[in-house]
């Protein structure tokens, strides 16, 4: 169902590697609601997901980027501008990947290297993508600006190791860089802190299964899914937020205020 919340406005996504990607979900719900979308997603991605399906599914060109080269990121937002024939209203930024995690390294044992490379992709890549837009002068005014977090950045959950770091540092990007975007362009930046969901990043973690149901048993209203995401994306990126912004939401079925809930319990 669409209310054209987002109609005339443009949006650059990143993330959406197949229908799972909560990205994916965010794609066609914006376009839904009529705005006009750019997808983008890293080199690799191109080769092994689906983006160009999603993209002819809502006409929106794609744009190889690796979030962590500068030089691929001013190209995509120039031709993002030169596409939409204007400045770009909203970005979502829904991007992660934990090296260490990848090669099964435990909390205790991790590798530096990989380290620095998990913090590149899934929270330096943020401030770039914001510098990016900044130096171009390429959002218009009032627009909204989203990344995707999880509570792992305030609360401890051990398998979730070094993106717990990764996770505190975009939501910090957020706050710090929303100060400057909101001074100069009235531009809102803010994190999205999402319950777990089935995706390839999401399945990444080990006993994703179990924590899946954990939370969703925590949760008084249970997991919010991809598409309940989706919703509240367009809401972040729609005229009625205009004045949120340097927050952390939480997208979780109120499980980041539950302490104990008798349903994991079984009473
Ligand atoms: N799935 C969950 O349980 C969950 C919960 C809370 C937050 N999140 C966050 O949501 C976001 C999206 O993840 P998802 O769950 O939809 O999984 P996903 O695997 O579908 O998306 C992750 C995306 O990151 C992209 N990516 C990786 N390296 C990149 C690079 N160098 N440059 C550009 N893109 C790159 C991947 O290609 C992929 O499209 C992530 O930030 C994730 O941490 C996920």
């Amino acid at each position: 169902m669409s209310n054209n919340l987002l109609q005339g406005k443009t949006g650059v996504i990143f993330g959406a590697l197949d229908e799972q990607s909560i990205a994916w979900k965010v794609a066609e719900r914006c376009n839904e609601e009529g705005a006009k979308i750019v997808l983008s997603n890293a080199p690799v991605a191109m080769r092994f997901g689906k983006i160009n399906e999603l993209g002819e599914k809502i006409n929106a060109p794609i744009f190889s980027a690796d979030a962590t080269s500068m030089e691929d990121l001013e190209k995509l937002f120039t031709g993002a501008t030169e596409h939409f024939g204007g400045k770009i209203d909203f970005v979502l930024h829904s991007i992660g990947m934990s090296m260490n995690v990848r090669k099964g390294k435990p909390y205790t044992d991790l590798n530096y290297e990989f380290m620095q490379k998990t913090f590149d992709i899934s929270a330096m890549s943020f401030h770039r993508v914001m510098q990016t837009l900044w130096k171009q002068d390429a959002m218009n005014d009032w627009g909204s600006i989203t990344a995707l977090t999880y509570i792992a950045a305030q609360r401890v959950f051990p398998d979730y190791s070094e993106m717990a770091e990764s996770k505190a540092l975009l939501e910090s990007f957020a706050r710090s860089f929303g100060y400057h975007f909101g001074t100069r362009n009235k531009v809102r930046v803010n994190t999205v802190s999402q319950s777990p969901t089935f995706t390839t990043a999401g399945s990444g973690v080990k006993g994703f299964k179990e924590f899946f149901d954990y939370a969703d048993k925590m949760s008084p209203l249970g997991n919010a899914s991809a598409e309940a995401c989706a919703d509240y994306c367009v809401f972040l990126f729609s005229d009625l937020s205009r004045m949120v912004t340097m927050q952390n939401l939480y997208h979780d079925g109120g499980f980041s205020n539950m302490g104990m809930n008798p349903a994991v319990l079984g009473l």
